[in-house]
C-alpha cells in the first residue's frame, strides 16, 4: 500500500474535518474532495451559462467543459466513441431510458427479458412495468444464499424468446462481483442484448465496454465522487441511432413544426433540456481525481480494507455475514447482529459517529432468499481507514453486550 496515502486522500474532502466521522456507507453514496466541490464551483462562479444554445465565449467555454465530461466518462470506459455516452440522472434513469426507448418499442408479448435476483430495485421495477404493459415475460437468473448468482441453468434460462439481459456487475448487498463476461457471452448465444448494471463496480473496478462487448451499461456520478444528479447511459451507438427518445423538449431535435419533429443526433436525442452542466462537470473532476490515484490502487486498497474487516467481523459472536464465501467479491459486508434490530444497531453506531446503513437496500428479493427484512451493511472506499473498521468492529461488541443486558 506504500504508494497509497489514505492520510494525504482524507485531507482532500472537508467533511473529515469532523474527526469523529466515520462514514461507512460509500455503496449509497460517496463523499466529495474538494476538487470536484471547486470544479463545480469554478463553474457557477467563473463560466456559468446554458450549453449548446449561445455563441457567446461563456457559453462556449460551458460547453467545451460539459463536452470534455463526457469524453472523460469515454475514456474511463474505454469507449471509442463519446457519442455512445448519454448523460442522465443517475443509474435508474439510465435503466428506464433503455426501459422506454428500446424495450417498449421493440418487445411484444411472448418475448423475454432476463434479469437476477441480485439486482437492485431500479433494475427490477423497470423492466416489470415493461412486462405488465406489453406482455414480455421477466425472468430470473436465481441466487445461492451464499450470495452468487446460480448460474448452472443459464442455458435453459435463455431461450431464442430471450431479448435483453440486464446484469448488476457488483452487488450492493452481498459485495459479490458477478462473472459478468461469461453471461454476455452465453447472452450473445441468443442473440438477446446485454446491459450491466455498474453503478457499483465503476468506483473501482476497470470497467471497459469494449472489452465486455456489452450494448448497455449504466452507472451514477454519486457513488463515485462526483455530484448527485448525474449518471451514464453507455450504448453502442448504432443502436442508441435505432432508438426513439425517451423524453422531448429542447437541445434533443433537429427541427420542430406544428405538425412533427425530427431528432438530433446521439447522444443529444436522450439529453432534452437543458442537462446537468454542473453536474457532469463535477463526474469529469472526479474522474480526474480516481485517475490521478489510479483505478488499480483504490481496487487494491479497498480489497485490503475488505480483508481486514471480513476477519475482524467473523471473530464477533453471533454476527452474520451474508456473502463473502465464495467467488470474487468487493467492500460491501452486509451483516446483522443476533439479538439486535438492525435499525437500532444503526442508531446505537451512529451515537458515536459511525454512519452505516440499514434496510433493505433497494433489494427485497434478496431479503426475501436471506430470510430477513432488513441488515446493516458497511461498505468502505478509498477515504476509509483499519481504525474506523477497529471502531465499527469495538462498537459491534458494545452493543451486541448492551443488548445481552436487557
Ligand atoms: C447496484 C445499483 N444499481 C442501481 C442503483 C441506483 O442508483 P441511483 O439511485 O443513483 O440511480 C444503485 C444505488 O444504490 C445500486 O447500488
Amino acid at each position: 500500500m506504500s504508494k497509497f496515502d489514505v492520510n494525504k486522500i482524507r485531507s482532500d474532502f472537508p467533511v473529515f474535518t469532523d474527526k469523529s466521522l466515520v462514514y461507512l456507507d460509500s455503496a449509497a453514496t460517496t463523499q466529495k474532495p474538494k476538487q470536484v466541490i471547486d470544479a463545480v464551483s469554478d463553474f457557477y462562479s467563473n463560466y456559468y451559462a446554458n450549453v449548446h444554445r449561445g455563441i457567446y465565449e461563456l457559453s462556449m467555454k460551458a460547453t467545451e467543459a460539459y463536452h470534455s465530461a463526457r469524453q472523460k466518462v469515454a475514456n474511463f470506459i474505454n469507449s471509442s466513441d463519446w457519442r455512445s455516452i448519454v448523460f442522465t440522472g443517475g443509474t435508474t434513469e439510465s435503466i428506464n431510458l433503455v426501459a422506454y426507448s428500446w424495450a417498449r418499442k421493440n418487445l411484444k408479448t411472448g418475448d423475454e427479458i432476463l434479469i437476477t435476483e441480485m439486482e437492485h430495485h431500479s433494475n427490477i421495477v423497470p423492466w416489470q412495468l415493461v412486462a405488465k404493459e406489453t406482455g414480455v415475460i421477466l425472468k430470473y437468473i436465481p441466487i445461492n444464499t451464499n450470495g452468487t448468482l446460480d448460474l448452472s441453468n443459464i442455458d435453459e434460462l435463455l431461450t431464442n424468446k430471450t431479448k435483453l439481459v440486464s446484469v448488476i456487475h457488483q452487488s450492493n448487498v452481498f459485495g459479490t462481483i458477478n462473472p459478468i463476461k461469461k453471461i454476455i457471452t452465453h447472452a450473445k448465444r441468443v442473440n438477446a442484448l446485454t446491459f450491466i448494471d455498474a453503478a457499483q463496480s465503476i468506483t473501482h473496478s476497470q470497467v471497459d465496454v469494449q472489452d465486455l462487448d456489452c450494448d448497455f451499461l449504466a452507472f451514477s456520478g454519486h457513488k463515485m465522487l462526483g455530484p448527485t444528479g448525474i449518471g451514464v447511459l453507455y450504448g453502442k451507438p448504432e443502436l442508441l441511432d435505432s432508438m426513439t427518445p425517451f423524453m422531448g423538449g429542447g437541445d434533443m431535435i433537429n427541427s420542430v413544426t406544428m405538425t412533427k419533429s425530427t431528432w438530433n443526433d446521439i447522444p443529444y436525442k436522450f439529453e432534452a433540456g437543458t442537462p446537468n452542466i454542473a453536474q457532469a462537470i463535477g463526474l469529469g473532476a472526479a474522474i480526474d481525481y480516481i485517475n490521478e490515484i489510479g483505478i488499480s490502487n483504490i481496487h487494491k486498497y479497498i480489497q485490503h480494507l475488505l480483508n481486514i474487516a471480513l476477519e475482524k467481523l467473523r471473530a464477533i459472536d453471533k454476527l452474520t455475514i451474508y456473502g463473502h464465501q465464495v467467488g470474487e467479491s468487493s467492500s460491501v459486508i452486509s451483516f446483522n447482529l443476533e439479538g439486535v434490530h438492525p435499525h437500532d444497531l444503526a442508531q446505537f453506531l451512529d451515537q458515536d459517529g459511525i454512519a452505516v446503513r440499514a434496510g433493505h437496500h433497494c433489494a427485497q428479493p434478496i431479503m426475501d432468499k436471506l430470510g430477513v427484512s432488513s441488515t446493516i451493511r458497511a461498505s468502505f472506499y478509498l477515504y476509509n481507514t483499519e481504525k474506523e473498521i477497529d471502531k465499527l468492529c469495538a462498537n459491534l461488541i458494545k452493543t451486541a453486550k448492551f443488548f445481552k443486558g436487557l
